[in-house]
């Protein structure tokens, strides 16, 4: 890993070649831009955000992964040259951006070369390291989770990975020191949030969506100004509850593990940290969110499903 200076945002090595890339990314103005701490629901909102907007083609999401629906651009530093399902990414690569080389990333160039509309790009890196015209530029959903149960999920995706060789308390201490990939929990929160006045910016919570669905949908529709009536809302949610889309990960996996029985869709719950982290663990890490959330005082998580 290296990291970035200034921010000290962790990232694979890979990001040395792509930063500017990335950082230049032209967007256009009927983009659907989703941000996003890792593991804090980003799927979850991709498959959202495509539903609402392909009411007439869920079907479709049986069949084609989610990132070659929604340019999902860090995966070409994160897995390079497998973004989405590897196989038809190539063909649609060789097809669509003729003559551009692999190694300046397959998801991007593809967004790049994305005509149709609205486009949907993904990405966890925080707004500090994307374009900085982004948000004058198209609408900007930002989904946020609390730190806790983020930790908890990370802790569960890098050992289904293989890439955790410590325990809970273990992930937690590299977590709030900002250690583990995309570095600094609250930095990357602090931007949203500093944002959250914006008109082209709409900041989700994950614990908001668990505890009622349709009325995220409601504000979230309004926001894209997609009038989508109640029944389409039922129907959203629905696609996009957490069994059906784990049911469809038996088909197309999300990400390859390398722990047999492993689950992209681990528990998505609110308060998996609360069941699994010893009190002393959570003491600390209720000591790090007061330390780093003092300016954020008007951001409130809950850390329990109601
Ligand atoms: P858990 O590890 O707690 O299960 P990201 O997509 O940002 O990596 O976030 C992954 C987390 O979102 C995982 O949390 C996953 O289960 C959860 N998630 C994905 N789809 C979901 C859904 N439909 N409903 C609730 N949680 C979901």
């Amino acid at each position: 890993m290296i990291f970035t200076n200034p921010g000290r945002v962790i990232l694979p090595p890979l990001y040395r070649c792509l930063a500017e890339a990335y950082y230049n990314f032209e967007f256009r103005s009927d983009d659907v831009v989703l941000s996003s701490y890792t593991k804090s629901g980003t799927v979850w909102c991709k498959e959202i955000l495509w539903a609402m907007t392909h009411l007439d083609q869920l079907h479709l999401a049986d069949h084609q992964h989610i990132d070659d629906r929604n340019y999902f651009i860090d995966k070409d530093m994160l897995m390079p040259f497998c973004a989405g399902d590897g196989r038809l990414m190539t063909e649609r690569f060789s097809k669509e951006c003729p003559g551009a080389k692999e190694e300046e990333g397959v998801a991007i160039q593809l967004a790049a070369a994305h005509t149709g509309s609205p486009r949907f790009i993904s990405s966890h890196l925080p707004f500090s390291l994307l374009n900085p015209s982004l948000l004058d530029t198209c609408k900007v959903v930002y989904v946020a989770r609390n730190p806790k149960d983020v930790c908890f999920s990370c802790y569960n995706f890098y050992s289904n990975l293989g890439n955790m060789e410590t325990n809970l308390e273990g992930c937690a201490e590299l977590f709030m020191k900002g250690d583990l990939v995309y570095g600094q929990y609250w930095e990357h929160l602090r931007q949203a949030w500093q944002r959250k006045s914006h008109p082209n910016l709409h900041i989700m919570f994950y614990e908001d969506m668990k505890a009622d669905l349709i009325s995220q949908l409601t504000i979230l529709d309004s926001f894209l100004g997609l009038g989508i009536n109640r029944d389409d809302l039922v129907r959203v949610a629905d696609h996009t509850s957490f069994e059906k889309m784990k049911s469809r990960e038996a088909s197309i996996p999300i990400v390859r593990f390398q722990t047999a029985g492993g689950s992209f869709f681990h528990g998505g719950k609110v308060g998996g940290w609360s069941n699994n982290a010893t009190a002393d663990l959570d003491a600390k890490i209720d000591a790090w969110i007061t330390h780093n959330s003092r300016d954020l005082q008007d951001i409130y998580f809950r850390y329990a499903a109601d």
